[in-house]
């Protein structure tokens, strides 16, 4: 009886017990009428707001039995039936995604204006119709002319890759189950509305009841539906966080939109893990990948110039070379001034107040402007050493040396703490040419040398200077 390897829902293993497949139904309370998806008007009869939503037959989970009580059954009894997703052509965008697109569900991209989004869901849409697979572009912002301008820019324009110009979320999800495309996109989130609701495309009402409808028309369809939303920096429109629960996953489109670099992160995913990003390059033919990130990343470093270091930092599971540029000046003000970019600025302050009473700089006279170079954010500990040293660099005035990367998380004794994927770090800097890796001399050290670049322990930030010939 517990031996249950191999049941699935269908078999019910204890009497009484129900299991059927259900789904989300809308019927019109007034002519009885259902639909898939949310309308606000009932096409049969033609009432307004009489769509509510019941539980019909067919999906995948339990059902009460016919009185009423539900009944738990043990998890291992369903079947572990792993999703078939649909193939993404564009390899940086698919490690990102965790591979490929889980049929019926709801990806949100979400950016700042002008950074690129509907080139990227463009490119996708036309390397999946290339395919021979139908893919549905629904523009709400732009003309069917723009849109088709901008295809052409990216290349060839696939015969599968259809328009749609609409804005009216009843039209959209009607000419989505029409034609039951491999996968549509909505551009953008803010600017379709539901006509039966009150309120402005973009308010938070009409945000969350057309996200709501869209994704119960991808769910209904099994087909896998991308969705635009805009961000400003101050979050202050609707917008992509109201979406957040209501999608399974979200991609975050970040860097200078005055700068090539694009780097597609993952912050919510329910079919995998989070921590991969995608980088691109913004061309006069849209988003190219790059697929040797450190290698674009440290194209423009000035060496031998005083404030540069080289941090080894680790992006999910690839290990990236990035430079941290700092500058320092004499503070004129009352206050000396800190800023940060790609960089959290609480981490820096805490830096530069171990620098002043561990290292004896003095910070307190001193504006630091701290910039990790190619519109990346280092959030994670290890980059610390690199900047701790990049902002010593600076206030030195002496130059780090040039074939020597750095890791390691300062803590506030200035001692440097043990980081993981030393060897993996070090593999990318030798590959790249580095020499020389400064690495904590705490934890599980890595071998002498990995890739033709030596692993050079250090216990503290003074050791680290000693070795870079700082002091
Ligand atoms: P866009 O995808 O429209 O941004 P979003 O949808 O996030 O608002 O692209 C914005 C910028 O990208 C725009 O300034 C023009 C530039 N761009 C290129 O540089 N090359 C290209 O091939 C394309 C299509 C756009
Ligand atoms: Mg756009």
């Amino acid at each position: 009886m517990w031996g249950c390897e191999g049941a699935t829902p269908s078999q019910p293993l204890f009497r009484g017990m129900q299991v059927r497949k259900q789904r989300a139904l809308f019927v019109c309370s007034k002519c009885g009428a259902t639909y898939s998806g949310w309308l606000g008007r009932c096409a049969r009869c033609g009432e307004w707001n009489s769509l509510v939503q019941q539980i019909g037959q067919e999906h995948d989970s339990a059902v009460a039995t016919p009185g009423g009580m539900a009944h738990a059954f043990p998890l291992c009894s369903v079947a572990a039936k792993e999703e078939s997703r649909l193939h993404v052509p564009i390899g940086e965008l698919a490690r990102v995604l965790g591979g490929g697109l889980v049929p019926g569900s709801v990806v949100l991209l979400a950016g700042e204006p002008g950074i690129g989004k509907s080139t990227l869901v463009l490119q996708l849409a036309s390397a999946i119709a290339a395919s021979g697979e139908k893919a549905l572009y629904v523009a709400a912002e732009e003309s069917a002319r723009q849109v088709g301008l901008r295809a052409r820019r990216l290349g060839p324009v696939p015969e599968s890759l259809l328009i749609l110009p609409e804005s009216r979320v009843e039209a959209v999800v009607e000419a989505l189950e029409a034609e039951s495309p491999a996968i549509a996109i909505v551009d953008s989130i803010q600017a379709v509305r539901v006509e039966a609701r009150p309120g402005m495309a973009g308010s938070i009402i009409q945000v969350r009841d057309s996200a709501a409808a869209l994704a119960t028309c991808a769910r209904t369809l099994e087909m896998p539906l991308a969705i635009i939303g805009h961000v400003t920096k101050s979050g202050a429109i609707a917008g992509p966080r109201v979406l957040e629960h209501l999608v399974d996953v979200v991609l975050y489109m970040e860097g200078d939109r005055y700068h090539a670099h694009r780097i597609v992160r993952c912050v919510k995913n329910r079919f995998g893990g989070t921590e991969e990003i995608g980088v691109f390059e913004m061309t006069g033919s849209g988003l190219q990948e790059v697929p040797n990130p450190s290698e674009a990343f440290l194209a423009e470093r000035l060496v031998g110039a005083s404030g540069s270091a080289v941090a080894a930092t680790m992006e999910g599971s690839r290990p990236m070379l990035v430079e941290v540029q700092a500058l320092t000046s004499h503070s004129y003000a009352d206050k000396v001034r800190r800023t940060a970019n790609g960089f959290e600025l609480r981490r820096l302050l805490l830096l530069t107040a171990v620098l002043g009473r561990r290292c004896g700089l003095p910070m307190g006279q001193l504006d630091v402007f701290v910039n990790v170079v190619g519109g990346l954010q280092l959030v994670e500990p290890a980059a610390d050493l690199a900047v701790a040293l990049a902002v010593s660099s600076a206030a030195l005035e002496r130059p780090l040396p040039a074939d020597t990367a750095f890791v390691g998380e300062v803590g506030l004794s200035g001692e440097v703490r043990s980081v993981p994927h030393l060897e993996r770090r070090l593999m990318e800097a030798g590959r790249l040419g580095f020499k020389a890796c400064l690495v904590p001399r705490t934890g599980r050290l890595p071998a002498a040398s990995v890739a033709g670049c030596k692993a050079v322990p250090v216990r503290s930030l003074a050791e680290a200077f000693a070795a870079c010939g700082l002091r």
